[in-house]
């Protein structure tokens, strides 16, 4: 499962990042390379500041398909909006707006 955790190096979401490589899960983590990853191992990582709502949602979707968005660092509906869909897919962003989308 291809699966990017915004943050990923955080207090909380460091355990999800070190969980998910020892799974050998399909991993990517999107932060500003602010705080030091605490986790061995070949991560993906994006750099980039999520409230530049343009250029984070033309990092994402440069990304391609996901099967999941953990979003460590998401305040609000708009936040929410941007993380999910990555791309113009309004059917897709219709389905997180109804709570049946994979954006955790
Ligand atoms: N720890 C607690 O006791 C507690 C209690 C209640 C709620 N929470 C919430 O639970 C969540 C825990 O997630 P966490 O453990 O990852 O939080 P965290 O320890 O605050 O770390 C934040 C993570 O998000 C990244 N990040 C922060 N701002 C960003 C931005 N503008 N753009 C891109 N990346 C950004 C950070 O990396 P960079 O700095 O490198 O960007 C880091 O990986 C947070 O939302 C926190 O507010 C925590």
């Amino acid at each position: 499962m291809k699966t990017l955790i915004i943050g990923g190096s955080g207090l909380i979401s460091t355990a999800i990042t070190r969980q998910l490589v020892d799974r050998g899960e399909d991993l990517i983590l999107y932060n500003r390379g602010r705080t030091p990853l605490r986790v061995d191992g070949d991560i993906a990582v994006v750099r980039g500041d999520r409230t530049d709502a343009t250029r984070f949602e033309e990092q994402l979707a440069a990304l391609g398909p996901l099967d999941c968005v953990i979003d460590m660092v998401c305040f609000d509906p708009a936040e929410a909006a941007s993380a999910w869909p990555h791309g113009e897919d309004s059917s897709q962003r219709s389905k997180v707006e109804e709570g049946n989308g994979r954006l955790i």
